[in-house]
């Protein structure tokens, strides 16, 4: 990542419109293909036993995880029963951009097919909300809501588009959000459409 990323702030989010360029988009899918041939992309029941609409994969130590007993991270795929594969460098490359302290130790993979969103919640599973929880979006505009920290706080949005990437700390790091819907069709990034969204955190105290 050899040029700039100017930072803007949305609705309190620190977002780099552009972080990756086309070629870094391209090279990063292909990277992301690799791994859901390693660790095939599940759909995690969600607390009322209905499965999400995204479906997820992860790379490095951790992997969050959802069924009937609830929410946590796993180290190993739940199909496969192997390690996830290594977080992909120009992945990590964008996270040092937010975060230089600590390497993180998970990014969760998530696609959106046609249709699929995801509602508001917080990410909350992690040992220290010192670090952010840093995203990456690739493929069609995905409509991000963002709220506060109690959940009946008022709410707004803006798109995601790909090569965008986005920072929840400080303020809004356990601030409440969620994919309201996507753009389906829209980037020509991915050959079968659909969004990526990568999102890399730190599970494990530092
Ligand atoms: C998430 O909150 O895990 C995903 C958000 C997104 O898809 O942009
Ligand atoms: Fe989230």
């Amino acid at each position: 990542m050899e040029h700039e990323i100017p930072v803007e702030i949305i609705h309190e989010v620190m977002v780099a419109r552009g972080a990756l360029t086309n070629a870094e988009q391209r090279a990063l899918v292909m990277d992301l293909r690799e791994i859901a041939k390693v660790a095939p992309p599940f759909s995690p029941m969600t607390g009322w036993g209905k499965p999400m609409s995204v479906k997820i994969t992860a790379a490095g130590r951790f992997c969050w995880f959802s069924d009937r007993k609830g929410y946590r991270y796993i180290e190993a795929h739940p199909q496969t029963g192997n390690p996830f594969p290594p977080i992909p460098p120009l992945a990590l490359a964008v996270w040092e951009r937010f975060e230089s302290r600590v390497p993180p130790d998970c990014c969760l993979i998530n696609y959106y097919g046609e249709g699929a969103r995801m509602g508001l919640h917080q990410d909350r599973d992690e040992a220290d909300f010192g670090f952010p929880v840093v995203s990456i979006s690739l493929g069609d505009p995905g409509l991000f809501r963002i709220g506060g920290v109690e959940r009946k706080s008022p709410t707004r949005s803006f798109w995601l588009e790909s090569g965008d990437a986005m920072a929840l700390q400080a303020e809004t790091r356990l601030a409440h959000h969620g994919i309201d819907r996507i753009k389906f069709g829209e980037s020509a990034l991915l050959p079968k459409g659909g969004r990526l969204n990568l999102t890399l955190r730190r599970v494990a105290p530092a």
